[in-house]
């Protein structure tokens, strides 16, 4: 039986999360392990805290607090703030845990002996007035492929090039602003990526048409002709030890220690929660697994190419199923930064709209194609007139005129032929293919299908319209009562992986008779099993109160 692993990118315990990163990875990837789960299918999510990098070294530097302090206290704030976002994984670790630096050190040794680790002198750049090594993030410059500004030694946040930090325009120093720079040679450890060229794009091209059209491609064009090798190792104070004697305490590279952690995680969530499952014969080489990265596009490269190399290289794992990185999202049409003051507290503006509001319009903004934008107009109108209106109205109109009509319950007869009816046989085709949007990671389109069913429950209801309907005829208004509600229980079932606890509210107003097997039926399609969910009178479990609060901008 397929299972999933899915992973969303180690988040850098390095400031604040943003709206972007919530609907650029960890929002859909929360969704699609729920899908999972809801259809009856195995499914773990696996993430953790980024520790290492010179992204981490300039962030502690800057606040003058030693790196673990540093990275201890984000760690904690992203734990809490997924909790406050729902955003549940099944283990959520840390790169600075001694059981990463050990799954780290196994992958190092094994890719040495296969002979895809070797040193080789290349050129660094070098700050003459601070006197320090640049990689990475300690040089920006101009990117050689798009000209933006901004493009750091490792990438350009702009077009996702995977930068060679000697050919940067105009590099200045991260450290001390200097743009004497110049390059020195220094001898590193390199992945051979040059050498498994073949193998790679054996593997690459069997993805073809399963992965996204911003990802295949992407990783097409730039492994079409050859792989270039790249330096895995710094001369840095912060990071795991190259684990040899000889490498007189250089460090790894963030980026060949970072994806072990979804490997070195899973390991340690297996361990800690007893189970008897092995981390890499049950799941990450099982056959039945199918791994799933969710991440944004500047993180294509290390997830479609190095980690995939890496996983063949080693033998260790099996390369991804799929990599659904998604583009970037912006604040009102600019880059999400808090030192300009372009953001949002994601905190606060919980606090404020509460879960279901935000994740509703987030998931609605998922930069899937193209980049998209945050705007508090769009957050208010796609809320209240969308989940308000559509959803929140109806569930609250129909059941409070079933609840003040019918007290001892609407009769059980009322409800029969709802399936069979022109009405039922529309809906579950819709849910039928509401399911196939979630299983190819179209997770928009998803959400789009669900409210599009509350339409389609809104115009039947509006039809009947039973509150003219009762004065005449009692029992053709309970009859649309009762076909209202299967369409709100129907709807209420495919809202939980977007937003559980408005999902439950819906549920919950019909009790016990809403088993788990009868709930996945309905969520796979199957509508008979309304037929049983109502064969008894239904008295609601409580009275109907205002599920979705209208939002008011301050
Ligand atoms: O870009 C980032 O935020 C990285 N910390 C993502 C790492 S993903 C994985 F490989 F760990
Ligand atoms: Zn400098």
């Amino acid at each position: 039986m397929t299972k999933y692993l899915v992973t969303s990118a180690l988040p850098y315990a390095n400031g604040p999360l943003h709206f972007g990163h919530l609907a650029g990875a960890y929002l859909p990837a929360d969704i699609f392990t729920r899908h999972q789960r809801q259809k009856g299918v195995e499914a773990k999510h696996i993430s953790g805290s980024d520790e290492h990098g010179v992204a981490i070294m300039l962030g502690a530097q800057k606040e003058k607090v030693d790196y673990q302090t540093y990275v201890d206290r984000w760690h904690k704030e992203h734990k809490e703030l997924f909790a406050q976002y729902q955003i549940d994984f099944d283990f959520f670790g840390r790169t600075t845990a001694q059981y990463h630096y050990e799954e780290t050190t196994r992958w190092f040794t094994k890719l040495h002996q296969e002979g895809l680790i070797e040193t080789k002198d290349s050129q660094q750049l070098y700050c003459q007035d601070c006197k320090n090594h640049l990689p990475d993030r300690f040089v920006e410059g101009t990117c050689y492929k798009c000209k933006s500004e901004g493009a750091r030694g490792d990438e350009c946040p702009h077009c996702g090039t995977w930068i060679e930090p000697e050919k940067l325009i105009d590099p200045k120093c991260k450290i001390c602003g200097s743009a004497k720079i110049e390059e020195v040679t220094v001898n590193q450890y390199y992945l051979m990526l040059s050498k498994y060229h073949r193998p790679y794009r054996e593997w690459l091209e069997s993805n073809k048409g399963r992965w996204r059209k911003t990802v295949y491609p992407f990783v097409d064009s730039l492994s079409k002709e050859d792989l270039h090798d790249r330096a895995i190792s710094r001369d840095l104070d912060w990071g795991i030890d190259v684990p040899l004697p000889e490498a007189n305490g250089k460090k790894l590279y963030v980026w060949f220690d970072a994806p072990i952690g979804y490997v070195s995680n899973l390991k340690q969530h297996l361990e800690e929660s007893g189970s008897s499952d092995h981390y890499i014969d049950d799941w990450w080489k099982n056959s039945d697994t199918r791994t799933v990265h969710f991440i944004g596009k500047d993180n294509i490269i290390f997830h479609a190419l190095t980690f995939p190399v890496m996983a063949m290289g080693s033998g260790f794992i099996t390369p991804p199923y799929d990599v659904p990185a998604n583009q970037y999202l912006n604040l009102a049409g600019k880059q999400f930064s808090k030192s300009s003051g372009n953001y949002v507290d994601a905190r606060e503006a919980l606090d404020k709209y509460g879960v279901d509001a935000l994740r509703y319009y987030l998931i609605n903004i998922i930069p899937e194609v193209n980049d998209s934008s945050f705007t508090w107009e769009g957050f208010e109108a796609r809320v209240n007139n969308e989940l308000a209106n559509n959803i929140g109205n109806l569930v609250n109109r129909c059941l409070k005129f079933l609840d003040k009509n019918w007290p001892e319950g609407l009769p059980a007869e009322c409800f029969s032929g709802f399936v069979e009816s022109k009405e039922g046989q529309q809906l579950q085709d819709e849910v039928r293919e509401h399911l196939q949007f979630l299983d190819r990671v179209q997770l928009r389109k998803g959400i789009e299908r669900v409210m599009a069913i509350g339409q389609l429950a809104n115009n039947f209801f509006t039809e009947c319209a039973p509150w003219g309907q009762i004065k005449e005829d009692q029992e053709a208004a309970g009859r649309s009562i009762a076909y209202t509600s299967q369409y709100i229980l129907v709807i209420g079932i495919l809202l939980a992986p977007y937003l559980p606890t408005l999902s439950q509210k819906i549920v919950g107003y019909f009790g016990e008779r809403v088993d788990d097997s009868s709930r996945q039926d309905i969520y796979l399609g199957e509508l008979l099993a309304l037929k049983k969910i109502f064969s008894t009178d239904l008295k609601l479990t409580s009275k109907p109160k205002v599920l979705v609060p209208k939002v008011e901008l301050s």
